[in-house]
């Protein structure tokens, strides 16, 4: 009988990716299809789109919490409760940005959710709380139930 190592013992040791991440060097690469990664995995991109638009592609309908963006109103940026960390460099320092509001652009490396962006949509949610007044947030006959209303009443019964 041969006693010859079979090719199971014999197959790589190094793991096989699943998924596309980021290279070292990708920002610095040419390449015909742009991309950015987002949470660390290569997407296509499409200009004129903005960060949460791809985001939504990719991701799904609520990849981020909003809050002031609606479909009927240019994007604005003005609660930040969208915001996630855009990085030009892989494990470079990132910046907070809108994503309603800021263009995705080849090369970004976007992070949707950590600690720091929890925190942060977290404060903010807080803020824009501590500054409306309780007794509009009960429904009134006259007015339409917005999702920020909605929001609103439910962020109450929870206090
Ligand atoms: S949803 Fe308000 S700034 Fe993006």
């Amino acid at each position: 009988m041969n006693s010859t190592p079979t090719s199971k013992a014999n197959a790589p040791t190094t793991p096989v990716a699943k998924t596309q991440t980021a290279p070292a060097s990708s920002n610095t690469t040419k390449t015909d299809t742009q991309i950015a990664y987002v949470n660390g995995v290569a997407h296509p991109i499409i200009q004129g789109e903005t960060i949460l638009a791809m985001l939504r592609r990719v991701m799904g309908p609520e990849p981020v919490p909003t809050l002031c963006d609606a479909p009927n109103l240019e994007p604005f940026g003005s609660c930040r409760v969208c915001s996630v960390e855009v990085a030009l460099v892989q494990d470079d320092p990132s910046k907070v940005m809108a994503s309603c509001h800021t263009p995705v652009a080849n090369g970004q490396f976007i992070t949707t959710h950590n600690e720091r962006m929890k925190r942060l949509r977290r404060n903010i949610v807080e803020l824009v709380l501590s500054n409306y007044p309780t007794e509009q947030t009960g429904r009134r006959r006259t007015m339409v139930p917005t999702s920020y209303t909605t929001w609103c009443n439910r962020s109450v019964q929870h206090r």
